[in-house]
C-alpha cells in the first residue's frame, strides 16, 4: 500500500494523505542552520548543533505521535471554526492534502472550507533562518473573514538542559517583542512585530532567536500557558479557538512565539503571509542597544529580516536553491532500465548521503540530537557517498576528523560539531574507528586528485604542538592495528568493532551500564575477523596511495602486512564455508559452525571479499589463498542470511542475554544488531558479489532494501519510501520487514557506492575513472553522466554478451584496460563508449 508517489521531474515525493505510518520527514538546510520538518509540519530547528544551539523545542515518543513543530492554524471568524492546513496538531479531517518533499525543502497544501493553503518551507543558501511561505486562496464563492495563527514553542538553547533541568529552566526564559519598520511596502510598513527570544542573552550567550512575520499583527504571544489555556494541548489552543491572543510576554516557564493575523479574502482572492524563523549572534561586546541596557543589538539581524519578509527575495532564495540542488545531483545522473535505481542514484539516494554527511547520527526522529555527535567511523563513511558532490567539504571533515586522532593512532569514538573536539563520553578504543579514515582520504584523493591534504598539518587529539602530516596520521591508523594483534594474531576488537554492540570485552551484568564504555575485561584476548578483512582493505588503498607518493618503503610494508593478515584469516577466520565473526574472551569462535547461535554473521563475507580475500582463481603453492572462498562464502550468505526484505546481520539470532557477547544479544531476536537487516552492511555484500563478477545477485540485494522498490508495502515498512532506513526487522522479528531508524545511517553512502561505483561500476581512480560494470544478465545496458575532476563524462554501455568483460571506447578510439587516463588540461568533456560482453 502507498501512501503517496514520486515525482522524478520535480525530484519530489508527494505524500497524498497525513496519516503515513510514521512522520515522514525531511530536512532543511544544508550549511549550518538546519531543521527537520514532518509531513504533518511536525519537527525542529537548530544552528549546527541540535544539543547545543536549539531553536525550537520537541518531544521525542509523545502521544500522538509527532506533536510539536512549525504550526499554523487558520480560523474562520464568521464561523469560529479552526483547523490546522497541516492537519496536525487539530487533525480536522481535510479536503484536501498533500505534502511535497524536495531537497531541502517541503510544500504542504491543503484544502477546507473553500480556503486553500500553502506553505512553502527552505532555508535559503547562505542565512541562519527558514522561511515558511504561505498563500491562502480563497476558493469559496463568499468572502472569507480569516484568523491566521503561527505558533513554535521555542527551545531554551541546550536541549538536554531544556528537557531536565526544570527547577532551574523554568525561570530563565525571556523573550523581546519589537516593532520593525519595512520600507517600501507602501503600507508604511508600521506595526510589524517580531519575537525575539533571548533566554540566556543577559548573561554569557551572545546569539538568539528571531520569528517574524510580513502582516501586521493583530496580535502575538509568547507565553505558551496564555496561548493554549490551562490543561490544553496545541490540538485546542485558546487563543485561537477564541480568535483573540493575550498578548503575553513570557518570563520563565515556556516561551513560545505566536503571530495572528487578521485576512480578508474576497471570494477568488488570493494572498501570501511570510513568517521567518531565525538565528543570529552578535559581537560579545556588541549585545545591547543601547549599550549598557539589556535590549537586544538589532542592527545586524533587521536588514535580513526585512529582506526575507518580502516575497521577491524569498522566492529568489527558493529558486537559488533549486538551481543549487540541480547543480549538485547533476554531478551525477544515470539512466538504466530500472526507475528505483534511476530515483535513487540520481535524487534521493545523493539527497540522503548530503543529510548524512552533515548530520551524522544526531538528529533525525529516531536520534534525538542530544545523544550522539559525529561519529569518528560515521562520518568517514558518510564521506564516500558525499565527496562528489562538495569536495571542499569533504577536504575539511576529513581535516576535522583527524585531528581528533589519537597520538596512537586510535580514535575518539565521537567529536562534537560546535567543538569540533573528541568527545570523552564515549571515549575510544573501538577498534576499527582510525581504519576508516584510510578509506576515506582514498575515496576523496580518487575522486579529486588533490594530493596536497596528504601534507596538511594535522593535530593529535586537537593538541597545538602535536602537528604532523595527514600522511602519517594514516600511517598511524594502520599501525595501530598491527600494535594490537590477539592471540590468533587477528587484531584485538576493543571496545567494539563495526557492530556496536559485539562488545566482547564487556561482561555488564548491572543495569544501565553502557555496553560501550563498561570493559571487564582487559581486551587481549577477544579478536575480529571484521578488523582483519578491514584492514587488508584499508592496506591495499594505502598502497595505491604511498604507490602515488612514491614512498616505495610504505607500499612494501602495507603490502606485506595485508598478505600476512591474509594468512592470519585463512589460518584462523575461516570456517569451512564461511568467514568467522570473531574470538571471545575466552578464545571461542563467533561466527562458526561450533556456535548454536550466531553461526554466521554478515560482516566479515562482506568485508572481506571486498579486500579481495579468496577471490583469485589460481591458487597459492603454500594453499593458503582460499581460493574460491569468497563465491563459498556469498552463497552461505544467500544460503543462511538473505530473505524478501534484505540480509540479516546473523543467523540464528540471539535468544538470550549472554555476558560474554554483550548489546547484540540485549534486543530481541530480530530487531537492530541481533538479526534484523542492518542495512548498512547490505552494500557491503552487494559489493562482493560485483567482485565475484555477479550482476544478478548483486542487484537483487540492492533491490530488496531499495526504499522505492519498497514503496508499494509501505504499511509493512511503515519509514519513508524515499530514504534508507538503518534496520529492517530481520525473519524473526514479529514483524518482518518493518523499518526503523531512517535518514542517519551509514547505508545511504555505502548503497550510493554499491550502485554507482560497482554494479554500474563508475568507480574514481587514482588516476583517471574507471569503467567497469557488474550489471543483471537482462540488462541491455545503460547510460551515465558523471562530473569527474572538472570533466564531463558521458558514458553509454551496451551489454552484447553475457559475461562483465569490458571493452572501452575513449572519443571514438579504443583503449586498453577499463580506466580512462585522464584527458588534457582544459577538456571539458568525453564520450566513452563500453561494452558489456
Ligand atoms: C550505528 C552506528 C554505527 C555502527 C552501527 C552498527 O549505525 O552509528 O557506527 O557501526 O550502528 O552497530
Ligand atoms: C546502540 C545502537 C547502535 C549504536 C550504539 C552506539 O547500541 O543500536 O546502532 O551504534 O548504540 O551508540
Amino acid at each position: 500500500m502507498k501512501f503517496g508517489y514520486f515525482d522524478d521531474t520535480q525530484r519530489e515525493y508527494v505524500i497524498t494523505r497525513p496519516d503515513t505510518p510514521l512522520p515522514w520527514i525531511n530536512y532543511l538546510g544544508c550549511e549550518e542552520y538546519f531543521g527537520l520538518i514532518s509531513n504533518t509540519a511536525g519537527g525542529y530547528s537548530f544552528y549546527r548543533d541540535a544539543r547545543l544551539r536549539r531553536l525550537t523545542r520537541y518531544r521525542y515518543n509523545n502521544a500522538p505521535l509527532d506533536m510539536g513543530g512549525r504550526y499554523l492554524y487558520l480560523r474562520d471568524n464568521t464561523s469560529g471554526k479552526y483547523w490546522s492546513p497541516s492537519w496536525m496538531p487539530t487533525r480536522l479531517k481535510l479536503d484536501e492534502y498533500e505534502c511535497r518533499h524536495g531537497q531541502g525543502y517541503t510544500i504542504i497544501t491543503s484544502k477546507l472550507n473553500g480556503i486553500k493553503f500553502s506553505a512553502r518551507y527552505f532555508v535559503p543558501l547562505g542565512e541562519s533562518l527558514e522561511i515558511w511561505q504561505v498563500t491562502l486562496t480563497n476558493e469559496s464563492a463568499s468572502d472569507a473573514d480569516l484568523s491566521l495563527f503561527s505558533a513554535i514553542e521555542f527551545c531554551l538553547w541546550d536541549a538536554n538542559d531544556d528537557a531536565t533541568n526544570f527547577q532551574r529552566n523554568y525561570s530563565i526564559g525571556q523573550v523581546e517583542i519589537a516593532p520593525l519598520a519595512l520600507e517600501g511596502r507602501g503600507d508604511g510598513g508600521e506595526g510589524l512585530t517580531v519575537i525575539y527570544h533571548k533566554s540566556e542573552y543577559r548573561e554569557r550567550r551572545d546569539h538568539f532567536a528571531y520569528f517574524a512575520c510580513s502582516e501586521k499583527l493583530a496580535g502575538f504571544d509568547t507565553a505558551r500557558e496564555d496561548f493554549l489555556g490551562p490543561y490544553r494541548g496545541w490540538d485546542t489552543p485558546l487563543a485561537v479557538e477564541e480568535g483573540k491572543s493575550r498578548n503575553s510576554e513570557a518570563l520563565g516557564w515556556q516561551p513560545i512565539g505566536s503571530h495572528h493575523v487578521k485576512i480578508q479574502l474576497k471570494a477568488g482572492e488570493q494572498k501570501q503571509v511570510i513568517f521567518l524563523l531565525g538565528y543570529q549572534e552578535n559581537p560579545k561586546d556588541d549585545k545591547f542597544d543601547p549599550p549598557g541596557s539589556q535590549v537586544i543589538n538589532k542592527k545586524t539581524v533587521k536588514p535580513i529580516i526585512a529582506k526575507y519578509l518580502k516575497s521577491e527575495n524569498a522566492d529568489k532564495a527558493f529558486n537559488t536553491l533549486r538551481d543549487y540542488w540541480t547543480m549538485l545531483l547533476g554531478k551525477i545522473q544515470v539512466t538504466t532500465p530500472d526507475e528505483h535505481t534511476n530515483r535513487m542514484v540520481n535524487i534521493w539516494n545523493a539527497y540522503q548521503c548530503m543529510v548524512t554527511f552533515n548530520m551524522s547520527r544526531s538528529a533525525s526522529y529516531f536520534e534525538s540530537g542530544i545523544g550522539r555527535g559525529m561519529g569518528f567511523r560515521d562520518s568517514t563513511q558518510d564521506l564516500l557517498g558525499f565527496v562528489h558532490m562538495i569536495p571542499e567539504r569533504a577536504r575539511e571533515r576529513i581535516l576535522d576528523v583527524s585531528a581528533t586522532q589519537l597520538k596512537n593512532g586510535g580514535a575518539f569514538h565521537q567529536y562534537q560539531p560546535l567543538t569540533k573536539r573528541g568527545n570523552n563520553d564515549v571515549g575510544s578504543g573501538f577498534n576499527d574507528d582510525p581504519l576508516w579514515l584510510v578509506l576515506a582520504v582514498s575515496a576523496y584523493l580518487k575522486e579529486t586528485g588533490d594530493w596536497s591534504i596528504l601534507d596538511e598539518q594535522v593535530q593529535y587529539q586537537n593538541e597545538p604542538g602535536s602537528e604532523s602530516p595527514l600522511y602519517e596520521h594514516l600511517q598511524c591508523a594502520i599501525q595501530y592495528t598491527l600494535d594490537r594483534p590477539g592471540p590468533h594474531k587477528l587484531p584485538l576488537i576493543g571496545r567494539a568493532d563495526w557492530n556496536d554492540c559485539l562488545n566482547l570485552n564487556c561482561f555488564s551484568d548491572t543495569p544501565g551500564q553502557s555496553f560501550q564504555t563498561t570493559t571487564n575485561k582487559d581486551g587481549t584476548v577477544a579478536e575480529s575477523v571484521f578488523i582483519a578483512g578491514l584492514f587488508v582493505l584499508a592496506c591495499k588503498e594505502m598502497a595505491g596511495i604511498a604507490e602515488h607518493c612514491n614512498d616505495q618503503a610504505e607500499v612494501d610494508k602495507v603490502q606485506k602486512s595485508a598478505a600476512e593478515m591474509e594468512k592470519i584469516v585463512w589460518a584462523a577466520g575461516w570456517d569451512g564455508e564461511w568467514f568467522r565473526r570473531a574470538y571471545d574472551d575466552y578464545g571461542h569462535a563467533l561466527g562458526s559452525k561450533e556456535n548454536t547461535e550466531g553461526r554466521i554473521f554478515i560482516e566479515p563475507q562482506g568485508i572481506c571479499v571486498m579486500a579481495g580475500l579468496g577471490v583469485d582463481a589460481a591458487p597459492s603453492p603454500d594453499g593458503q589463498s582460499g581460493s574460491g572462498n569468497a563465491v563459498k562464502a556469498l552463497d552461505s550468505v544467500g544460503e543462511h542470511l538473505a530473505f524478501q526484505h534484505g540480509i540479516v546481520v546473523h543467523q540464528p539470532a540471539f535468544t538470550q542475554y549472554y555476558l560474554h557477547l554483550g548489546e547484540i544479544s540485549s534486543y530481541p531476536e530480530g530487531y537492530k544488531e541481533n538479526a534484523s537487516v542492518f542495512c548498512h552492511t547490505n552494500p557491503w555484500i552487494m559489493v562482493a558479489e560485483t567482485v565475484v563478477g555477479r550482476g544478478d545477485k548483486a542487484f537483487d540485494y540492492y533491490t530488496r532494501i531499495n526504499p522505492s522498490a519498497r514503496e508499494g508495502i509501505s504499511e509493512v515498512h511503515k519509514c519513508e519510501p524515499y530514504v534508507y532506513a538503518q534496520m529492517i526487522a530481520g525473519k524473526d522479528a514479529v514483524k518482518p520487514g518493518e523499518a526503523k531508524n531512517s535518514w542517519l545511517s551509514g547505508t545511504a553512502a555505502w548503497n550510493y557506492v554499491a550502485i554507482t561505483q560497482h554494479i554500474l561500476g563508475i568507480h574514481p581512480a587514482f588516476d583517471g575513472l574507471e569503467v567497469k560494470p557488474v550489471i543483471p544478465s537482462g540488462w541491455n545496458g545503460f547510460e551515465v553522466r558523471r562530473n569527474f575532476r572538472g570533466v564531463r563524462y558521458e558514458i553509454s554501455v551496451k551489454r552484447e554478451g553475457p559475461g562483465n568483460e569490458v571493452s572501452l571506447e575513449v572519443d571514438g578510439k579504443s583503449i586498453k584496460g577499463t580506466i580512462i587516463p585522464l584527458p588534457k588540461q582544459g577538456t571539458e568533456s568525453v564520450k566513452v563508449k563500453a561494452i558489456v560482453r
